[in-house]
């Protein structure tokens, strides 16, 4: 178990799967958690069943991350672990890539997440942990994954140059990549069920450990990236995909 004792932790998205899961994690842990998502029914249920506070605000939209930045800081004063999880996946082959799925992906999994580490910078405490939550598709080239494996790429580069200026501040900045994990992320497609049981199937096969994971399985990395216990880790890419990072 990690020590997160009165740390404060904002987790965005956290109103369903690995956010959830690791809002859960966290507060066992010790730690005062902020839940985020855009459906003020969702967030208000998840932090009710949870016991956290749920802050509603789209990532896509500046405005409300500087809404959730100044409540935070009204609320609980400083951040000390910030999970960069809010995402969507809207799968599709080279050819089919319409401007509006480009930019729903885009300005959610890239986008948002830099901005909402920008802005909470100026309320992060001296080392605090901030996580990003990637993908194992950043570093392949998965079929009909093209827009979303770029966006999660896109958010290893940050982490990486991120990790690098906010060292002066003792402030970490590590990626997680998961591989496929038993979450809403999939019936949120819009694809029927016979082809979205084909692709988990697909997904299933590739990872040598022949399963998807539960989102409890990543909260307990989250736990540890968030935690003193890997106080000199940072700039790093943790890949928890069953080892599908290294197969073909
Ligand atoms: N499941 C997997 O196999 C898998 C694998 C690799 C990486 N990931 C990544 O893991 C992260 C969590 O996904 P998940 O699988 O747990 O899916 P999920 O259950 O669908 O959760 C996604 C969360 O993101 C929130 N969200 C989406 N767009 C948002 C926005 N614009 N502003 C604020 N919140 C937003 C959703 O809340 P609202 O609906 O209220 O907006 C929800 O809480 C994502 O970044 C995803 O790309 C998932």
């Amino acid at each position: 178990m990690s020590n997160l004792e009165n740390k404060v932790a904002v987790i965005t998205g956290g109103n369903s799967g690995i956010g959830y899961a690791s809002a859960k994690e966290l507060k066992e842990n010790g730690a005062h958690v902020i839940i985020t998502g855009r459906s003020s029914e969702k967030v208000k249920k998840a932090a009710a069943e949870l016991g956290v506070k749920g802050i509603v605000a789209d990532v896509t939209k500046l405005s409300q991350i500087d809404n959730l930045v100044n409540q935070v800081k009204n609320e609980f004063g400083k951040v000390d672990v910030l999970f960069v999880n809010a995402g969507v996946f809207t799968p599709a082959p080279i050819g089919n890539n319409t401007e509006e799925s480009f930019d729903y992906q885009m300005d959610t999994n890239f986008k948002g997440a830099v901005f909402t580490l920008e802005k909470f910078l100026p309320i992060l405490n001296e080392s605090a942990s901030v996580i990003n939550l990637s993908s194992v598709l950043a570093n392949k080239g998965v079929a009909n994954t093209a827009i979303y494996s770029a966006s999660k790429a896109a958010m290893n580069s940050y982490t990486k140059t991120s990790a690098t200026e906010l060292a002066p501040r003792k402030i970490r900045v590590n990626s997680i990549n998961p591989g496929p994990i038993n979450t809403p992320i999939y019936g949120k497609i819009g694809m029927p069920e016979e082809q979205l049981n084909e692709m988990a199937t697909t997904f299933q096969n590739r990872v040598p450990l022949k399963r998807f994971a539960e989102s409890s399985e990543v909260a307990k990395l989250v736990a540890f990236l968030a935690s003193d216990d890997s106080s000199f880790i940072t700039g790093s890419e943790y890949n928890i995909g069953g080892g599908i990072n290294v197969s073909i």
